[in-house]
């Protein structure tokens, strides 16, 4: 499928295959950073298909040591080599595409790093070595300050950032979706989706995927805008894309007129304090919703404003909420 955006990256990633052709071996390894959601397991899909390379994708946790990098790498595509490893003809370089990488053991970060710069990783009696085929890693990870330096280094020069994108560019990719999944979509709908996806493409896709399927259960084959207004009505996803539980933590700052920690807040309205502080949280940051401090969280003045437009006056009695969710 066609990728929006991402011109610069598309650029860099064709002058280092085209060079990667006329040398014949493999572009250099890649570290896709950022925002979980946002193409970077499409990217590395798209730099495999453009080239009709071989795609590989391995999870980081399967590199423990170097027993089970070489298990790995056997799987590389081998034409255009010998049995010594010598290059007789054209290679054929396997994107090797490994999520969450930052998650890789440092036991395997070391024989992987080996391989990556090398082409071989040592094995068995000292100095002895497997070769290896040239091979592209690409390395997705939504957390790329916890990777060890030293394979960071690995990754010289090409760490592209995914972030979120505009909401013209998610219409776009609304647009590209809807025609891939075969249905059609009207532009008032485009955007009223847009609008709540969060710049996120994976997060405005499943909304237009539930759109489809109501549009679907009506027996349309357009998805109009009345239907999508029922689609957000029934999830409980309000104008500015935030989700019944985004709402009630906003309310239950208000309440407190404290700052709450995330454990007593993930008690409050239900829900774990590791889906809170990934999803729920930066986006009400980013909306300036509310703060984090070293005291907990606290609801912004916009935060304020926000709930007063939706109608919300506090609870009746504040005692209601227990003092020890307050942290002093
Ligand atoms: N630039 C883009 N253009 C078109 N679709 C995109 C784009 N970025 C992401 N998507 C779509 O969003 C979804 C999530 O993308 P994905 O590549 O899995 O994100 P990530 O690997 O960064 O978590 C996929 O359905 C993908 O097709
Ligand atoms: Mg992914």
């Amino acid at each position: 499928m066609q990728l929006i955006g991402h011109k610069a990256t598309k650029n860099q990633v064709k002058i280092a295959l085209e060079a990667a052709s006329k040398l014949n071996r493999s572009a250099p390894h890649m570290l896709f950073a950022g925002v979980a959601g946002c193409g970077k397991t499409s990217m590395a899909k798209y730099i495999a298909s453009r080239s009709d390379f071989d795609f590989l994708q391995v999870p980081a946790t399967d590199f423990k040591d170097h027993k089970s990098v070489l298990e790995v790498l056997e799987n590389l595509n081998h034409i255009g080599y010998d049995r010594l490893g010598n290059r007789i003809g054209k290679v054929k370089p396997t994107v090797l595409f490994v999520d969450e990488v930052h998650a890789m053991p440092i036991g395997g970060q070391e024989p992987l790093g080996i391989a990556m710069e090398e082409y071989k990783v040592p094995y068995g009696k000292e100095g002895s070595c497997v070769w290896i085929p040239y091979f592209t890693l690409i390395g997705a990870t939504t957390n790329d300050g916890i990777l060890s330096k030293p394979f960071r280094e690995r990754f010289q020069g090409m760490r592209f950032v995914f972030n979120t994108y505009s909401d013209e560019e998610i219409i776009k990719i609304l647009g590209l979706h809807a025609d891939h999944l075969g249905i059609g979509i009207t532009p008032k709908s485009t955007r009223e989706i847009a609008k709540r996806g969060r710049g996120v493409p994976r997060i405005a896709v499943s909304y237009l995927k539930r759109a489809r399927d109501l549009c679907l259960s009506r027996d349309g084959n357009v998805i109009m805008h009345s239907m999508v207004i029922d689609t957000f009505d029934e999830m409980g996803i309000d104008d500015r894309g935030f989700t019944e539980v985004e709402i009630k933590i906003l309310k239950a700052l208000y309440d407190a007129g404290l700052p709450i920690g995330l454990e007593n807040l993930s008690i409050v309205v239900n829900e774990s304090a590791k889906t809170l502080s990934m999803s729920a949280e930066p986006f009400l940051i980013r909306e300036g919703m509310i703060i984090r401090s070293g005291k907990g969280r606290t609801l912004t003045r916009q935060g304020k404003e926000y709930l007063a437009k939706i109608g919300y006056a506090g609870k009746a009695l504040k005692s209601e909420i227990p003092t020890d969710y307050v942290r002093k």
